[in-house]
C-alpha cells in the first residue's frame, strides 16, 4: 500500500471503496430486474467491473468493508416506475461524476487511473443502452 496516508486521504478511499462495493449490489439487482437481456449482461459484467475497483481500494486502505444495499434496492424501483430513457443517463451521470472524483485520487494513487477510465467507459456504455 501507499505509505503515509493521511486521514483525509483514508477518508476518501475507505468513501471510495464503500461506493464501488455498493455498485457492485447496484448492478447485480438491475441486472435482476431490467427487462432487455442486452441490458442485463451489461450490468452483470459492469458488476465485476466494480467488484475489481472495490478490491483496488481495498489493497490500498487495507480495510474490509460491507456493501450497503440502498442503490440496490432504490434502482429497481426508479426502473420499474420511470423506465430506463429517464434512469439510464442519471446512472452515466453517476459514473462520469466518479470520472471527476477520481481525478485528484488517481495523482495521488496512480492504481486507481485505470479505474476512472474505466468509469468513463462504464457511463459511456450506460448511455449506449439506450
Ligand atoms: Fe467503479
Amino acid at each position: 500500500m501507499a505509505e503515509n496516508i493521511t486521514a483525509e486521504e483514508m477518508k476518501t478511499l475507505l468513501k471510495s471503496q464503500q461506493g464501488e462495493l455498493d455498485a457492485v449490489l447496484m448492478y447485480n439487482a438491475l441486472a435482476e430486474t431490467v427487462k432487455d437481456e442486452k441490458d442485463a449482461e451489461t450490468f452483470r459484467q459492469l458488476a465485476k467491473e466494480e467488484a475489481h475497483h472495490a478490491s483496488v481500494f481495498k489493497v490500498l486502505s487495507e480495510k474490509t468493508l460491507q456493501p450497503k444495499r440502498t442503490k440496490a434496492i432504490l434502482l429497481p424501483i426508479l426502473y420499474r416506475i420511470l423506465g430506463k430513457k429517464i434512469l439510464y443517463p442519471f446512472i452515466a451521470r453517476g459514473e462520469y461524476n466518479a470520472v471527476k472524483t477520481y481525478e485528484p485520487v488517481a495523482e495521488r494513487f496512480p492504481e486507481v487511473e485505470s479505474v476512472r477510465n474505466d468509469e468513463q467507459r462504464h457511463g459511456d456504455i450506460v448511455k449506449s443502452l439506450l
